[in-house]
């Protein structure tokens, strides 16, 4: 069982059937990562660049974490640093890189499409670990198992996606792996925050009212507030943001049922996200955190093309 491509620049490239290659072979590296030993040979010998042009926490210790579980050789590059402040291309950076023998790309950028354009030349596997506004499909991978592991198949769940819909690279990966995998999608947020294109390019629903979407859903997957990626007044303040659309404890006290509580983390508690809720019961997040590992080690593993593990 192989992908259908050779690397994983989005959601929007695969199949169905790759999705759910990677979910079970991510299941199966979970249970790896529950023994005492953790570490499988799978990819020894196999080098990996980390290229991180933007901050990150999560991502970036999660495939770090799951290269070195597969007993990958890894190198760890932040333009902070680099020659990159000297005025070097990204090409030319990749291709010094890559001179030094290197198997894999993983890259996080903030220009969207940066992943594409340089798996146009250069012949390395490339995992996109975020491209600007455009998509981060490990994350919408993991958060893919998780909802599975407390609900089950995600043909016909119900999933919101709330919050700043525009600025977010999570949320259209989790928009074309949802409805690629048949579940059901309703964006909810401010109008301001909801692009028509995307409403409109996959026919979903949408709501401007958070409690009509917890009411509908099995699952709120609650985005962060990309005040960094705004650059003009999309809402009056972080205040009035919590009050209107900001997930509350009393908010879900007052529905009819449970939703698991989803976010990808960085959490801004108290604007999308009360504290009391992202520490309950009914949230995942952690989980999703723990997930990254698996999921990451299954998209190494099988864009390694490695048969021995
Ligand atoms: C997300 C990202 O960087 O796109 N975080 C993450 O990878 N866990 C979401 C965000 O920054 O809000």
């Amino acid at each position: 069982m192989h992908l259908s491509s050779k690397h994983l620049l989005g959601i929007r490239e695969l199949l169905p059937g790759d999705i759910n290659l990677i979910l079970e072979t991510a299941r199966q590296f979970k249970d790896v990562l529950q023994r005492p030993i953790k570490k499988v040979p799978s990819l020894r010998d196999v080098t990996i660049v980390n290229l991180f042009y933007e901050n990150s926490t999560r991502t970036r210790i999660s495939f770090e974490l799951a290269e070195k579980r597969l007993s990958a050789d890894t190198i760890n590059f932040s333009a902070n640093g680099s020659s990159v402040s000297k005025g070097e291309t990204l090409l030319d950076t990749v291709n010094n890189i890559l001179s030094m023998k290197v198997d894999m790309v993983v890259m996080r950028h903030g220009a969207t499409g940066a992943p594409h354009f340089l798996a146009k030349h250069i012949p390395s596997a490339i995992i996109n670990a975020g491209d600007g506004i455009n998509e981060h499909p490990t994350q919408a991978l993991l958060d893919a198992l998780s909802i599975t592991e407390r609900l089950g198949d995600l043909k016909g769940k119900k999933v919101a996606i709330i919050g700043d819909i525009m600025h977010s690279r999570v949320a259209l990966s989790n928009i074309y792996l949802l409805t690629k995998m048949g579940a059901e999608v309703t964006l909810a947020g401010p109008p301001t925050l909801i692009p028509k294109y995307i409403r409109e390019s996959f026919n979903l629903n949408v709501t401007y009212n958070v409690k009509e979407a917890l009411e509908w859903c099995d699952v709120a997957n609650v985005l962060r507030i990309q005040l960094e990626r705004q650059n003009q007044v999309l809402f009056s303040s972080l205040r009035e943001y919590n009050q209107a659309y900001g997930i509350t404890k009393r908010l879900l006290q007052s529905l009819s049922k449970e939703v698991v509580i989803m976010h990808p983390g960085p959490i801004n508690r108290g604007v999308e996200l009360d504290s009391d809720v992202a520490d309950s019961g009914q949230s995942i997040i952690l989980d999703q955190v723990e997930n990254g590992v698996a999921v990451r080690m299954a998209v190494l593993y099988l864009l390694s093309g490695r048969k021995d593990g």
